[in-house]
């Protein structure tokens, strides 16, 4: 039995994670949850899973504990603080980082140096401090496992090789719903044209952030720090039937690659159980069913957010910081109308190109940097 730990567990991915602990619920005991605001939800997942501690958003502990039934014996907190204890409960070996956005860091960087393994999905701390959190966990000999499933796909086919035989990693992507839209078009997208993700179900922000190639750009990040591989030999392919997640391209020209359904099931079952596979319900790939598997190269042009995020790790210091901050405050003013589709990307890169290099050499640093970079981002959405 392996106690287990859902930062984000309202959350698609943390949804999918308790349907997977569901499935084997003789192997996983989950000892701790943490969630924002949907706290009818979260009541639920209390009720079916039974934790030790919940945490939820800031001032909302006293509502979520008149809500629970006396007979629950759970443990309430919140904030900043309840993430941080819950994330690194005693009993926890295993941290499901699954929140969405830079609110991840801090309770993901506090479990590593708490001694957890990390199953990662949360892209936006490692495009944050990826140097800091694999230093963490080398020093503490910590597991991060990508739920991700582009990179879910590396760590599969980088098993059994010899890194120093690597030549490139491709990473796919489905190229979202505007992958024909023209120029013209994609200036009159709404957020739910934009949520409509063509094969996948996902959160709200990483669902803009495939629609406008941003996500691909945090996951060549996240490839370069999880598997410490130079951002140059990292590129992205479109593959609109998501069939194949990625490829690893060795010095003798094979390459070797993962296929699944799309289903988030799938990479976070192996996340949970590796070296091991868990027989996860979850649809599965008929490869006669597959007319063809296309690939394309991204329009960069009409994507601009990928090169945004190839320049902000290829120039580094606090840049990647910076872009992860500006996208956050972007889409979610676009969610809410304050701005076009077109507009996150022309955000980002002018709160990008106004800031003067700061080297983020502490956890204190990169807040710092962050906090600038919504600031600035906030200022020129609000002087548009
Ligand atoms: N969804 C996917 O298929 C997928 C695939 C690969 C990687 N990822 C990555 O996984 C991460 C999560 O994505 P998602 O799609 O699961 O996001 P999501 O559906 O939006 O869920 C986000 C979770 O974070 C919680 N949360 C947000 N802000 C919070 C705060 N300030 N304090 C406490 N909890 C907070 C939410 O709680 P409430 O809802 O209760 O407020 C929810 O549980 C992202 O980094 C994403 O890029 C997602």
């Amino acid at each position: 039995m392996k106690n287990i730990i859902i930062l984000g567990s309202t959350g698609s991915i943390g949804r999918s994670t308790l349907e997977v602990v569901k499935q084997v619920q003789e192997r996983y005991k989950v000892t701790g949850l943490a969630a924002g605001s949907n706290l009818s939800l979260l009541r639920e997942q209390v009720r079916k899973f039974k934790p030790d501690v919940v945490s939820v958003k800031e001032g909302l502990a006293a509502k979520f504990r008149q809500m629970l039934p006396r007979s629950i014996k759970v443990e309430v907190v919140s904030g900043t603080e309840g993430l941080e204890k819950v994330a690194t409960l005693p009993q926890g070996e295993m941290v499901v980082s699954a929140l969405v956005g830079g609110v991840g860091l801090l309770p993901t960087l506090a479990a590593i140096r708490a001694g957890k393994n990390i199953a990662l999905a949360n892209k936006e701390c490692l495009v944050m401090a990826g140097e800091m959190i694999m230093a963490e966990a080398e020093k503490g000999g910590i597991k991060v496992l990508p739920i991700d499933s582009e990179h879910s796909a590396i760590f599969q086919c980088l098993v059994g090789h010899r890194k120093d035989d690597l030549r490139r990693i491709i990473l796919t992507a489905s190229g979202g719903p505007f992958l024909t839209y023209s120029q013209k078009k994609m200036t009159a997208v709404t957020p739910e044209m934009a949520l409509a993700h063509p094969n996948w179900q996902m959160g709200k922000k990483v669902s803009i952030d495939s629609a406008t190639l941003m996500n691909k750009g945090l996951e060549v990040i996240e490839a370069h720090y999880l598997f410490g591989v130079p951002v140059k030999q990292i590129e992205v392919y479109i593959h609109p039937q998501s069939s194949i997640h990625a490829f690893v391209e060795y010095i003798d020209g094979s390459l070797i690659a993962q296929l699944s359904y799309p289903d988030m099931k799938v990479p976070i079952a192996y996340a949970l159980s590796y070296p091991e596979r868990l027989p996860v319900s979850a649809p599965r790939l008929n490869l006669l069913e597959i007319e063809k598997l296309t690939f394309l190269a991204p329009d960069r042009q009409r994507f601009p957010a990928l090169d945004l995020a190839y320049r902000a790790i290829q120039e580094g210091g606090g840049l990647p910081i910076v872009l992860s901050a500006a996208n956050e405050v972007a889409v979610e003013a676009f969610l809410e109308r304050r701005l076009s589709f077109t507009q996150i990307a022309e955000i980002i890169e002018r709160v990008m190109s106004s800031y003067n290099r700061k080297e983020p050499q502490t956890l204190d640093v990169i807040l710092e940097i962050d906090r600038w970079g919504r600031e600035k981002a906030e200022g020129l959405i609000k002087n548009l």
